[in-house]
This record gives structure tokens, sequence and C-alpha cells, in this order.
């Protein structure tokens, strides 16, 4: 069934989202593409932007626009996996559509994973100071998390994310048939931040996983991802400039970052998650911040979603990629702690919590 929640005047021929308002977005779509092709009518031109894998397994994604267009339909590839979320490739696509005099009045479509999500993002962030832009995500991750709520960034050699942009969508696409293909790591990398999602702010969403069945269909996955993108969404529309209580949403970041760019992203973003939210666990069990019977049942439904054993990264390199993080203040690493109750705090009561380097090293090695 198709159901679209906090809409914002959606099906606007023209213009796009340049207010940082919730967007709107449809669950349980049974046809993406038709639905975008009618969300692009009026428009000039769109560019697709999405993986090389993503391009293979479903093409029949751009035929539908190109044959339900009546404008340039440019399906614009990269190559898959976190290396490719640079400007480079932000200014590839924009050269692609200067070559295609895309004007203002054209869309950028996001199609795949949260890299092909996020390259959207600054492209239409970017392209004209700014066009429509559609999520459509093809993986777990994506549906519950990359995709939705406006954030979009690139990675630089200093550190992961460090350019970006608030870029709300016009509109994003779930459509739970794509995930019949993901591959089981990212099938367990998406779970892990549906996992974070719920430890932040929602503890409904924590109990599915303390009755999560052996075999789970895509049904099951649709279901928590969707959940998990409308608890998402309530913290994006409390905090849409990631000043406030939306920076919780970086629980297991600051240490997940550090341990993809010390693995040089051979290790996923899942996996790096679900190590760095049990290590900031840890040090804020050590604080007294989480209680020991939180920080346990976290570990239990990390393992229960198949997270494999934690990677073998020395935690002395970890800090020299933690010291950069976006969240850090006077030089200082912070990380984001969720309550122990799992509910959304109010403004008032958040705050991200100063961690010494003695501190983080102790916890790591507990
Ligand atoms: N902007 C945000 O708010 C936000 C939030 C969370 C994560 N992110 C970003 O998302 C990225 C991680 O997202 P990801 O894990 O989706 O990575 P990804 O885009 O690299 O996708 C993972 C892999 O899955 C493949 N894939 C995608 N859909 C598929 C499908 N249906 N069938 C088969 N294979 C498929 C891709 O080709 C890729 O190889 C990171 O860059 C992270 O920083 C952004």
């Amino acid at each position: 069934m198709d159901r679209i929640i906090s809409s914002d005047r959606p099906g606007r021929p023209s213009g796009h989202n340049s207010t940082q308002e919730p967007h709107p977005i449809l669950f349980d779509c049974a046809d993406a593409a038709s639905v975008v092709a009618a969300a692009l009518g009026g428009l000039s031109a769109v560019i697709v932007v999405a993986d090389s894998t993503v391009v293979r397994l479903f093409p029949g994604f751009g035929d539908v626009l190109r044959s339900g267009l009546d404008m340039p339909v440019l399906v614009s590839e990269f190559e898959p996996g976190e290396r490719a979320k640079t400007m480079d490739t932000v200014v590839g696509c924009c050269r692609a559509m200067a070559a295609g005099r895309f004007d203002r009045q054209c869309a950028v479509v996001g199609f795949g994973g949260g890299v092909a999500t996020d390259l959207a993002g600054m492209i239409s962030a970017l392209w004209m100071r700014g066009v429509k832009l559609i999520q459509v995500p093809t993986s777990l991750l994506a549906m519950a998390d990359a995709a939705i709520g406006g954030k979009a960034a690139v990675n630089i050699p200093e550190g992961r994310n460090l350019v970006g942009a608030v870029k709300m969508p016009d509109l994003a696409v779930i459509a739970p048939s794509f995930l019949a293909t993901l591959p089981l790591p990212e099938r367990i990398s998406g779970l892990v931040e549906i996992v974070k999602t719920g430890f932040v702010g929602d503890p409904d969403l924590v109990s599915e996983f303390d009755s999560m069945p052996a075999e789970v269909d895509i049904d099951w996955l649709a279901g928590v991802a969707r959940r998990a993108a409308t608890t998402k969404m309530d913290i994006v529309s409390v905090d849409p400039g990631d000043s406030g209580i939306r920076l919780l949403l970086n629980f297991g970041h600051t240490v997940g970052h550090a341990i993809e760019s010390v693995s040089r992203y051979s290790i996923g973003h899942g996996i790096a998650v679900a190590a760095g939210m049990v290590a900031e666990s840890a040090i804020g069990r050590s604080m007294g911040l989480v209680d020991e019977i939180e920080h346990r049942r976290l570990v239990e439904i990390l393992n229960r979603v198949g997270v494999p054993p934690r990677p073998a990264v020395q935690p002395a390199d970890l800090l020299q990629w933690m010291l950069r993080d976006k969240k850090n203040r006077e030089g200082g690493i912070r990380i984001a702690l969720p309550a122990n109750d799992h509910r959304i705090p109010s403004m008032k009561s958040f705050t991200t919590v100063a961690v010494s380097e003695r501190q983080f090293l102790e916890c790591w090695d507990d």
C-alpha cells in the first residue's frame, strides 16, 4: 500500500524543497519508477545518480523514466562503494549535466544505497544552487536512514563526510522489492543503523529486535526500516539543522567513522558503526550514563542481527581519526549517547559527551 507521510507541498511541477521542513516519504511503493516519473512531470531534464551494480540489477528503472518522460534522462554511473563518495564524482555528474544543458528546472534522482543518495543530495544542493531531489533508496541502510532527512556529504582524504550540505529531498520513495537482491552483509549493515535509531529514540523498535525471527523476510525488513525512517524524521523535524538532538543519530559514528577510515573503507559502514556503538556504549557505561543492562542488550541484539566480531584495528590509530570528527569541540572528542529508556529526549536535556583519549583506550580494551 502506498502512503505518504509528512507532506511538504508534494507534486509541485517545478522549484525544489529549499526549506528545512520535513519531507514526504512514500512507503511500501510497488512501482518506484512510475511514481518518480509522475513526480517529475513538467521539469526539463533528470539525472539519475546510481552505482554500476544498481544500474545492472535494475535496468528497468531508467527505462521507465525514459519512456515515461518527455525530457532528457541521463543515468550517471559510478563505481560501487564508499571510495566513490567524493567531490570528483559530484563534479563529474555536474559536468555531464552541463554537457546536457541542464537548467534550473531539472531534477536529481538518487537511486541506490547511501553513497548514491548522499551524492545525489550534494549534486542537487550545488547544481545552480539547488534543484529538485528525489531519493529512491535500494539498500536497507538507505531506506531506513541515508535517504531520509536531507543530510548529504562526501569524503575527503582528511576525513569522512567532512564536506556536506543539508538539502531536503522533495520526495523519498521506498520500494521494499529492491531488497530482494541485497547481499547479506549489506542487510546486516542496514539492520545496524535501524538498531541505532531504535536505541536513540524508539523503544518499540528496540523491542522488535528482542523478538527478531531467526529467518527474516522482506516484509519484516521493510517494517523495521519504515519505523526507523519515521523515527528519524520525527527527530529531524525537531532539529533539521543538526545542532541538537539530531546529533544523537551519530551514536556509534565517532568510533565507527574512524574504523572505516583506518580500514580505508574495506570495513563497511554498518559493521564499523556496530563496533562504534558497542565502544561508545561502554564509554557511557564507564561514566554511569548507560546502564549495564542496556549495554548488554545492545551487544546481544547486534549479535542476533549477525554482526561479525569486532574488526582488528589499533585503538591508537582510531584516535587519530576521532580527533577530526565533526562533533568535536575545542579540539576534544565528543560522542552521542542514547538515553537509557530509548525515548527521544527533549532538546533541553540533550548534550553530546566529552571523552578523553584515556577513557576511550580503557573502554576499547575492556
Ligand atoms: N545522509 C545521511 O543521513 C546518511 C545516513 C546514514 C548513512 N549515510 C551514508 O550511507 C553510506 C552507506 O550506505 P550503504 O550501506 O547503502 O552503501 P552503498 O551505497 O555503498 O551500498 C552498499 C552496496 O550495496 C549495493 N546495493 C545497493 N542496493 C542494492 C540492491 N537492492 N541489491 C543489491 N545490491 C545493492 C551497492 O551497489 C553497494 O555495493 C555511507 O556513505 C554513509 O555515510 C548517510
